[in-house]
């Protein structure tokens, strides 16, 4: 797959086939994309991957992080238990969950590098999964920011910092691409006075 084709079709998948993507071609995914720069060669990031029954430890934290977060404050008690069951079927469904994430550096300056190196690090994986015709959505929900959350998958939130979860599988459907707008490039060619 071209470069350029890549990066301008790749979608965010939000509908996954149930087959599981191989193991080698996973660890083969995030090591190619562990060739995203990132400074000082720190290989910031780290990666937790739920599947199988992996995913309903993971489901059932999310789970607990939104009823501790008042997701469901003000519904009836079997309406409660209804929303939350749909959240976790839905999440059971997803084939892998990987959780990006990296050790919090007490530098400001360089806990920013490493964020923006797992980013990079993150889109990479993002590219090279969709030339397998492997889909990925990125996700922040709040949940990676609760305490609870974080240690309840073995964490500590004084030391990690957590990038986001990547959903990961074989796409049922391929969303339409949302235009992009041309980027704002102001040129300085003058010296300045
Ligand atoms: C940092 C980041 C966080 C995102 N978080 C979410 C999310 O929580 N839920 C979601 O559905 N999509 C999320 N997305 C995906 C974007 O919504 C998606 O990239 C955007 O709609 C453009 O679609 P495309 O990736 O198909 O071009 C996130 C993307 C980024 C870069």
């Amino acid at each position: 797959m071209e470069l350029f084709e890549a990066v301008k079709e790749r979608r965010s998948i939000h509908d996954f086939n149930r087959k599981r993507i191989e193991e080698e071609k996973l660890t083969e995914i995030f090591n190619i994309a562990s060739w995203a720069p990132n400074h000082r060669l720190k290989e910031p990031w780290k990666v937790m991957l739920f599947q199988e029954k992996g995913t309903e430890k993971y489901a059932n934290l999310v789970i607990q992080s939104y009823i501790n977060n008042g997701l469901t404050e003000g519904y009836e008690e079997d309406k409660q238990e209804k929303m939350m069951e749909g959240i976790k079927q839905f999440l059971l469904n997803i084939p892998h969950h990987a959780l990006i994430y990296m050790e919090k550096d007490k530098d400001l300056l360089r806990y920013e590098e490493d964020y923006a190196a797992v980013c990079a690090f993150i889109q990479n994986v993002q590219l090279i999964a969709w030339s397998y015709q492997i889909g990925v959505l990125w996700t922040t929900s709040p949940y990676i920011h609760d305490h609870s959350f974080i240690e309840g998958i073995g964490l500590n939130p004084r030391d990690h910092k957590i990038i986001g979860v990547l959903q990961m599988g074989y796409p049922k459907t391929i969303p339409r691409s949302k235009a992009r707008s041309s980027v704002p490039i102001h040129f300085v060619k003058r010296a300045l006075e």
